[in-house]
């Protein structure tokens, strides 16, 4: 009887330190305009559920409670703005309206790293229909309220609908010949690669590593992606060769590129370092893959 009296006690007092913790975090979000924020009383969130814990634990350094707190977080934003993360709910096509996003554990993933890293300001290769750019916009107006976040997304097409003009800067164009030149204008803290092309994901790695870019990110580098194998000669081969059913002369590459950069184990393993980076690929249905530089995990 005791022994269940203390239990209670303590998760009694983990809850009111969750609660007292995300104070300062309501209180941005609030000031951002959230005003139908509500907060639940009841956050019974135990680690089992968290995903990816461990990969993201290793990747950023993070312990237990910082788990929590920032899945808890994570699941209010997800609970209360669902409305505005229309698509952002599972890895399957049908739900995004013919395109393919996020889902909602890496999406946990990038929430983390863009908290530890602070990281205000993002460019994304491959707007599409601005799924991911309303997932960015909305972690940016819920971590730093109206600070001076910013999102660059640049696409061949101007198809985006899930995002506003005055939520991001849309870059129209071929991001092979406009990327060096945003990045070297501009700040960026996390560069989030999601348009495929071999050549485009290259220029985009060295451009970055240049710069010293501190995050660098990848969609669809899964190893149980359902479209792969991706091979990396098939790139050079007319699209009419290439044995990539639906991937026209797009394909998702990015792995191959990752190994190129941040160690050949990648290819087979989800984990690797160099002096420089700490890579982890987050093997969700589509994979996606965050490389840090280490200067800002401290
Ligand atoms: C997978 S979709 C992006 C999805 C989006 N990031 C999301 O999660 O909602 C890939 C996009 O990359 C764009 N793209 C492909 N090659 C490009 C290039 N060279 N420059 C700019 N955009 C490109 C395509 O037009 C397409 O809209």
């Amino acid at each position: 009887m005791m022994y269940h009296k203390v239990v209670d006690l303590i998760l009694r007092k983990k809850q009111e330190i969750l609660i007292g913790k995300s104070n300062a975090f309501f209180k941005k979000a609030k000031q951002a305009g959230f005003h139908h924020l509500e907060k639940s009383n009841n956050p019974r969130i135990s680690i089992e559920e968290i995903p990816f814990r461990s990969e993201i634990a290793k990747l950023l350094s993070v312990q237990e409670d910082w788990l929590i707190q920032t899945y808890y977080e994570y699941c209010l934003a997800k609970a209360n703005f669902e409305p505005l993360l229309p698509a952002v709910r599972s890895s399957r096509r049908a739900t995004d309206h013919g395109g393919k996003s996020l889902d909602p554990h890496e999406a946990f993933a990038l929430w983390c790293v863009i908290k530890k890293c602070k990281a205000k300001r993002i460019l994304e290769l491959g707007t599409r229909f601005g799924v991911s750019a309303r997932f960015f916009r909305v972690a940016h107006l819920f971590m730093f309220g109206l600070d001076d976040s910013k999102i660059y997304s640049c696409d061949l097409n101007r198809e985006y609908r899930y995002v506003n003009d005055d939520d991001f800067e849309f870059i129209q164009g071929d991001a092979k010949l406009l990327f060096p030149d945003i990045l070297k204008k501009n700040k960026i803290d996390l560069i989030f690669n999601d348009a495929h092309p071999y050549d485009l994901t290259k220029i985009s790695v060295s451009a970055s590593l240049e710069a010293q870019s501190p995050i660098i990110t990848f969609h669809d580098v899964g190893k149980n992606h359902p479209r792969s194998p991706f091979k990396r000669e098939a790139y050079f081969l007319p699209v009419n060769e290439r044995n990539l059913i639906n991937l026209a002369e797009y394909g998702p590459w990015e792995r191959h590129v990752m190994a190129e950069f941040f160690g050949q184990n990648l290819l087979d393993e989800d984990f690797s370092e160099t002096d420089q980076y700490r890579v982890q690929i987050f093997d969700s249905l589509f994979g996606l893959g965050v490389a840090i530089n280490k200067k800002y995990l401290t």
